[in-house]
């Protein structure tokens, strides 16, 4: 199988992810509306001969020489290298070819920053490995298998969407995915004057990790009651409305409406989006954000500070945290002439009120993993 492998230097791209509407619905069977970005992870691939892969990163300085021979464990001192190390590992359980090779990885993703960097070096480290030996790698296998990698090996217990829009992504196109089902349709992103606003709280995402699988564990709680009555629902996004109602704490109740309602507000949005109707889906975006803040608790002071400046700015048709939440990144969708003033407006009201410096940058909507150039 291997003897046919090329020896050239290969370069592989994988992105970075947006979530345009459809938060926290992954793992409660629902709808979600991610992108995946222009911007994101290369590796270069350099064919090797002596059973090891040697790690290194343009923008980290810890390098990482392992064996092919042995096993690997999550282990907090190989920092950025646990995720290639976790897919190697789970890719020798399942008796895949692994071709010995040098890796330099380049990022232009902000870390931490809730754009699925940890999903894009997965499914970059997979799709390169396979790559070398296999010529047709099914994208879902590939998400659902980095998925397993994110859960098992760096124990956050994630759902599919990252992992999916980084593997199946496509140029201006945003992905209706159904995570019950795995299937997408792709929905053309045609902003016309408009654009979509990154704007990054630049804030280190604190516990979110526990509070993430907190959530999790409340969603899965608030399912097994409705359940008490509605034996046969599968997961918590197919629960009509009126069924939370018989969810006595109100904790439960809240995450559980935010879920319905987001998975509502995913499907109509679509809907508009196919009409280009820009405006109400701006009015679906902060709905979402509302939902998020008041019922799912996972925005926080400067997600709410980015996000209600950003809506205040006449031109800027909606906006909304994006991603798990806790830190991390805002979208706004802003008509192209008010951009320069939104950006000056917001990011003064939010140096002002938390000592922070934000950033931004105009989402791209590129094409999913990829072999860039041999
Ligand atoms: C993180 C997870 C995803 C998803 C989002 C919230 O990005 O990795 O699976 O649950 O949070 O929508």
């Amino acid at each position: 199988m291997c003897a046919e492998m090329s020896k050239a230097v290969k370069k592989y791209f994988a992105p970075g992810r947006v979530n345009l509407i459809g938060e926290h619905i992954d793992y409660n069977g629902g709808l979600v509306l991610p992108a995946a970005l222009n911007i994101g992870i290369s590796a270069t691939y350099i064919p090797q001969s002596d059973n090891k892969i040697v790690l290194r990163s343009a923008t980290h300085s810890l390098v990482k020489e392992i064996n092919l021979s042995d096993t690997f464990s999550f282990n907090p001192q190989n920092d950025w290298t646990n995720y290639p190390i976790g897919i190697i590992e789970h890719l020798k359980r399942e008796n895949h070819y692994i071709p010995s090779c040098e890796v330099i990885f380049e990022s232009n993703l902000p870390e931490g920053s809730g754009l699925s960097s940890s999903a894009a070096i997965e499914v970059l480290t997979a799709f390169m490995l396979l790559s070398q030996t296999e010529s047709n790698i099914n994208r879902t296998w590939l998400a659902e298998f980095c998925q397993q990698v994110e859960n098992e090996f760096i124990d956050v217990k994630c759902g599919i969407m990252d992992q999916y829009a980084v593997a199946n992504g496509k140029k201006d196109n945003a992905l209706l995915l159904d995570c019950a089902y795995l299937k997408h349709d792709f929905v053309p992103i045609e902003l016309g004057d408009c654009r979509l606003l990154l704007m990054n709280t630049n804030k280190p995402r604190s516990l979110i990790r526990s509070r993430y699988n907190e959530r999790k564990a409340e969603c899965e709680e608030a399912l097994r009651i409705i359940r008490n009555v509605k034996p046969q629902l599968k997961n918590l996004c197919e629960a009509e409305m009126h069924w939370i109602e018989t969810i006595t704490d109100e904790v439960i109740r809240k995450r559980a409406r935010h879920v319905i309602s987001e998975n509502i507000r995913v499907k109509e949005s679509v809907k508009v989006l196919r009409h280009n109707d820009l405006h109400t889906f701006g009015r679906l975006l902060n709905a979402s954000h509302q939902s998020l803040k008041e019922d799912y608790e996972v925005s926080g002071t400067e997600l709410d500070i980015l996000v209600e400046t950003a809506q205040e700015i006449k031109g800027c048709l909606g906006a909304r945290m994006t991603g798990a939440g806790f830190g991390g990144c805002a979208i706004a969708l802003v008509h192209h002439s008010v951009i320069e003033k939104l950006k000056n407006n917001v990011s003064e009201t939010y140096f002002n009120s938390t000592g922070i410096t934000c950033s931004f940058h105009t989402v791209e909507i590129g094409d999913g993993v990829r072999l860039l150039s041999e």
